[in-house]
């Protein structure tokens, strides 16, 4: 290995030297090579970002230790950001940015950047070498018959050409599309809400504050007999959670007189408008319930938002009341479809 020490002097780049050496190209020397103030300037600008990144993970730490989980802002065209994943996202992001590039600066700026050469053997093999390899490869294509047998060569070709279709085929069992079939589901006005295992209708007084019960519509067990199968089951099911009606901070609907919720008791779609996992990982205090799937978590003290994870969309809130003989029933039908989200929802 060789090393230019003169950067000033040109020499034409991969000439030959007279001691057999390849030439550099010509060495551009940088501001920072000669200029003392401009090499100062360029460490203090290395050591500013090297500061701040600094800065950034003490404001990390703070942000994790003052920002409650709950605490959102709408931000235009995007809907509503958790503040607390925001703040941590930002400030880590520009942390380790700072840090990298303070070293890109450095090393641009400061380190040696004078050009050496590596010389390396030749890369192609001996051209006795060649020749037995290509004999070698000829001698197995005569034995194969591939060049002399002409109706093997093409049949085989052939095959491998048809060989993928089947691949392409299979793709209709992805479809056919959903249509409007998340759009409709066994809850109507007046519907029965009971409980999933029993069929029990339930009172609100059978839920606790704070407790989450899973709950289908009261129709639901006939239709899975009729149907031979779990497809309603699959969009019906519903949770009903209770809590202090103070705690409500917003529903998907509703009006004084005729509100969404019963007296704190709300009414969700169990299924996650991810890719449609069925939830129920209550988290009381927070009022969040959580996926296991893939941890999309929704505020349903919240109109059902998502405040983390995967999931495009809030839970579909279905609106519910009491009937005569106070059990707990549907208001109305869901008022957007359930599950997950795809692309021809509308
Ligand atoms: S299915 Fe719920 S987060 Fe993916």
């Amino acid at each position: 290995m060789s090393e230019q020490n003169t950067p000033d002097v040109e020499i034409a780049a991969g000439a030959i030297e007279p001691n057999g050496d390849i030439a550099l190209p010509v060495h551009h020397p940088r501001r920072t090579d000669f200029d003392p103030r401009a090499a100062k300037r360029a460490e203090r600008q290395v050591s500013i970002m090297f500061g701040l990144s600094a800065i950034l993970t003490v404001a990390f730490v703070v942000a994790y230790v003052m920002i409650p989980t709950d605490a959102t802002f709408p931000v235009p065209f995007f809907g509503t950001w958790s503040a607390s994943n925001t703040a941590l996202g930002v400030t880590f992001g520009l942390a380790a940015f700072f840090i990298g590039a303070g070293i890109m600066q450095w090393a641009k700026k400061l380190m040696n950047d004078k050009e050496v050469v590596a010389m390396r053997h030749s890369l192609a093999s001996p051209e006795d070498s060649r020749e037995e390899a290509i004999a070698e490869f000829q001698e197995g294509l005569d034995d194969s018959g591939f060049a002399t047998r002409r109706i093997l060569r093409r049949s085989l070709l052939g095959a491998v050409a048809l060989f993928p279709i089947p691949l392409i085929v299979i793709l209709r069992d992805l479809g056919p599309l959903p249509g409007d079939k998340l759009f409709i589901t066994s809850w109507v006005p007046g519907m029965r809400i009971v409980l999933d295992v029993t069929g029990a209708p339930i009172r609100p007084a059978d839920i606790p504050v704070g407790g989450i019960v899973s709950a289908m519509p009261a129709v639901l067990p006939a239709i899975q007999k009729a149907e031979g199968n779990l497809n309603a089951r699959a969009k019906d099911v519903v949770l009903l959670v209770r809590m202090n009606p103070d705690e409500i901070r917003s529903q998907q609907g509703g009006t004084d007189d005729e509100p969404w919720d019963y007296e704190g008791v709300l009414c969700f779609s169990k299924i996650c408008t991810h890719v449609g996992c069925p939830i129920a990982l209550y988290e009381q205090r927070t009022h969040h319930l959580l996926c296991p799937c893939h941890q999309s978590t929704f505020d349903l003290a919240d109109s059902g938002n998502v405040i983390f994870g995967p999931a495009a969309r809030e839970l579909p809130q279905l609106p519910i009341k009491l009937d005569d003989e106070g059990y707990l029933v549907a208001r109305d039908s869901f008022q957007q479809p359930v599950g997950p989200s795809f692309w021809e929802r509308g």
